[in-house]
């Protein structure tokens, strides 16, 4: 990301604080709310939820960003509460959890992954990428291989199996 890139996201990031800080709140939410791209009709929107200060989290954003889906990015008060009502718990964890068609996408999943996710349609929670394997997207580190790592299925009842492979 380039700091022209990271300055306009700062700029959004205070106008829209200070919006939900001056707005009535909503009853459900109370979380400031940040949308990061132009969210088409056509696109699927992913809602990734982070901390503000993750870097990672925007570089897998950038990944997502494609002509078929449009990542919104939250900034909730308690990231943990967020991935304990997804279903997460520690060891699968990441640094981002992401919302999309129903499903949630923890961590640095590859592209290909969630677009299969949405075809294939698993009754289950979702995938992760638990941990930040180098060499996964957003995690690329120049000059290091990419590591091997396994995309897990999260099944209805906690219990993983193996997703993907890279
Ligand atoms: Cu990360
Ligand atoms: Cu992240």
């Amino acid at each position: 990301m380039t700091n022209g890139k990271i300055l306009a996201f700062g700029g959004i990031f205070t106008i829209a604080f200070a919006a939900f800080l001056f707005w009535p709140q909503n009853e459900e939410t109370s979380q400031p709310s940040v949308t990061v791209a132009n969210v088409g009709e056509d696109k699927v929107e992913v809602v990734m939820y982070k901390r503000a200060t993750c870097m990672c989290c925007a570089k897998w954003a950038d990944h997502m960003e494609t002509a078929e889906f449009a990542v919104e990015e939250v900034v909730p008060e308690d990231l943990f509460a967020v991935k304990d009502e997804a279903g997460i718990p520690q060891e699968l964890a990441s640094c981002h959890t992401a919302k999309v068609g129903g499903y949630v996408v923890e961590g640095h999943v590859p592209l290909e992954d969630v677009r299969r996710l949405l075809e294939e349609k698993p009754d289950a929670i979702g995938i992760t990428v638990p941990g930040m394997p180098i060499g996964s997207p957003g995690m690329e580190v120049e000059g290091r291989p990419a590591d091997n790592y396994d995309v897990l299925l999260i099944h209805n009842d906690g219990t993983t199996s193996v997703w993907a492979s890279h």
